[in-house]
C-alpha cells in the first residue's frame, strides 16, 4: 500500500491541510453530518455565498471553494451517491467522487488533502464497500499523481478507522 495514505480519527474541520473534502449535496446547500460541521467551522454565511455562486454539483463531480475560517486553504465539495441497493451506478459514482476530488486538488497544486467517508452517513452506503472503493481509487490516483505528499482518510470514529486500517495494513 502507498504510505502516503493515512488514517486519522477526529473532526476533519480541524485539519491544517491544503484542502478538506466535503460530502455535500447536489444543491451545495449545507446540511448535517460532515457538511454541517464544515459549513459551521468555515463560516456559514461566507461559505454559503460561495456555494450559491457555483450553483450546484452533480453526483460524482467536485467543485472548490476557499476554506474561509478553516485551517485548510480550500474545500473540495463532492456529492456522493445515495445508496439505493447497489444497482444504480453507486460504485462508479462513489469512485468518481474520489478521482474528481484528487484531480481538482492536482489542478490547484495541492499536496495534502483529507477525505471524510463520503456517502457513509446519511446517504447510507455500506461502509466496508465504500471504504474499499475509497482506498482503491485514491491509490490508483496516487500512482499517477506523484506530487501528492499525503491523503488523509479522516474518520469520525474508531470503528470507521478500523475499516480503513484493515485495508491499508
Ligand atoms: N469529521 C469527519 N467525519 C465526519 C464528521 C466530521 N466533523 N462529521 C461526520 N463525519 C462522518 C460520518 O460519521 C460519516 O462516516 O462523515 C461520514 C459521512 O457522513 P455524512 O456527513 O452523513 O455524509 P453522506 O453520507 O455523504 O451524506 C451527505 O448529508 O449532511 C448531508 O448535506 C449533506 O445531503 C448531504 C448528505
Amino acid at each position: 500500500m502507498d504510505d502516503r495514505m493515512q488514517v486519522w480519527v477526529g473532526d476533519i474541520t480541524t485539519l491544517k491541510v491544503d484542502a478538506i473534502v466535503n460530502a455535500a449535496n447536489s444543491q451545495l446547500a449545507g446540511g448535517g453530518g460532515v457538511d454541517g460541521a464544515i459549513h459551521r467551522a468555515a463560516g456559514a454565511e461566507q461559505l454559503q455565498a460561495a456555494c450559491r455562486m457555483i450553483g450546484g454539483c452533480a453526483t460524482g463531480q467536485a467543485v472548490i471553494t476557499p476554506g474561509f475560517d478553516l485551517p485548510a486553504k480550500a474545500i473540495i465539495h463532492t456529492v456522493g451517491p445515495v445508496w439505493s441497493g447497489g444497482q444504480n451506478n453507486e460504485a462508479t459514482l462513489l469512485r468518481s467522487c474520489y478521482s474528481e476530488s484528487m484531480t481538482m486538488a492536482v489542478r490547484e497544486g495541492f499536496r495534502c488533502i483529507a477525505f471524510p467517508a463520503i456517502s457513509c452517513g446519511v446517504y447510507g452506503y455500506p461502509k466496508e464497500q465504500a471504504v474499499a472503493i475509497a482506498v482503491d481509487e485514491v491509490e490508483r490516483c496516487l500512482e499517477t499523481y506523484l506530487m501528492f505528499k499525503r491523503v488523509i482518510f479522516a474518520c469520525f470514529d474508531q470503528s470507521m478507522a478500523d475499516l480503513y486500517n484493515r485495508l491499508l495494513a
